[in-house]
């Protein structure tokens, strides 16, 4: 079986949550703090040992373009002022080793259609899409552990989470048999389904859906099956349903990543995960946390 190399990360999506701060910048471009979205996504790829970062890129193609690209003029302005530390954050975005290749979605048909665009570049291999606004936070990141259950497995992995019942509507939801405590053999995937039709578990905490998160290593099988896919939900051309397809040729595995996920896709979402890395911010975390308690006495 040969190493994943490459990881798509879709960035084309019309972000409409966010208007207007993605009118003209993509969602993925949001700052936690000062690093943004995508950054975080490309940093998990490359601890995962991948390689080559495909963008699927829509109309606000130049920015994502630019943050990974040399700047030049920053650069030098800021060799010019002796500002070696920031020089050195802006040369480091991207390792050396990592090629960034671009390629253009030109209607957001969905995320299925924006995977089946990288098909050409991807070829014959299995790789890894990663959704940026799901930030997930854990040493090792999700996908080193994915990509070490797909080595074990042998099959693509979906990266899942438990949901409450209430928001079975935002996922694809997956059911499956159990492998072992963090892996489940895939037996349906559903692109989100009413409570009441999706298959549920009860908890502790209430009944609860398995969700399929944005992480996924699939092998390039898919690309055959989602030529055939039809819009779906949505009216878009819908990766779950690929994936579903694929159930009926080879073996899919979800996947209980270790980590906390932020659905930065969500304002909420996006506000967590803002709070909490403010807090441990090396730079201004403590007088942040200081701003926070003065804020709850
Ligand atoms: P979302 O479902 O979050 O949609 O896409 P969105 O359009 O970005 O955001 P909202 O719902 O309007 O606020 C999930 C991921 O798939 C990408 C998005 O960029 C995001 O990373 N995507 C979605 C595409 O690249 N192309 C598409 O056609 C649809």
């Amino acid at each position: 079986m040969r190493k994943i190399r490459k990881a798509i990360f879709p960035v084309a999506g019309l972000g409409s949550r966010f208007l207007p701060a993605t009118k003209a910048t993509p969602k993925e471009m949001l700052p936690i703090v000062d690093k943004p979205l995508i950054q975080f996504a490309v940093e998990e790829a490359v601890a995962a040992g991948l390689t080559d970062m495909i963008f699927v890129t829509g109309r606000t193609k130049r920015i994502i373009e630019d943050h990974f690209d040399k700047a030049y003029e920053l650069e030098s302005e800021l060799a010019a002022k002796n500002k070696t530390e920031l020089l050195r954050i802006v040369q480091s975005v991207v390792p050396k080793h990592v090629n960034c290749i671009y390629i253009r979605q030109a209607e957001p048909l969905g995320l299925g259609h924006a995977v089946l665009c990288a098909k050409d570049i991807v070829d014959e291999e299995a790789f890894a899409v990663i959704l940026a606004d799901d930030l997930i936070d854990h040493q090792p990141g999700a996908l080193k552990q994915m990509v070490d259950a797909f080595n074990a497995r042998g099959g693509s992995v979906l990266g899942v989470e438990d949901v409450p019942k209430a928001n079975t509507r935002s996922y694809g939801v997956v059911s499956g048999t159990q492998l072992d405590a963090r892996t489940e053999k895939v037996t349906a995937i559903v692109e989100k389904p009413a409570p009441e039709d999706a298959p549920l578990r009860s908890t502790a905490a209430g009944d609860v859906a398995l969700a399929v998160v944005g992480r996924y290593i699939l092998t390039p099988k898919i690309f055959e099956l989602l030529q055939n896919v039809k819009a779906g939900a949505g009216g878009e051309i819908q990766l779950t349903d690929g994936i579903s397809a694929l159930l009926a040729h080879e073996a899919v595995f979800a996947y209980r990543f270790e980590g906390k996920r932020y659905d930065c896709g969500s304002k909420l979402g996006y506000l967590k995960a803002t709070i909490d890395f403010a807090r441990r911010h090396p730079e201004v975390g403590a007088q942040f946390e200081a701003y926070l308690k003065a804020l709850t006495i």
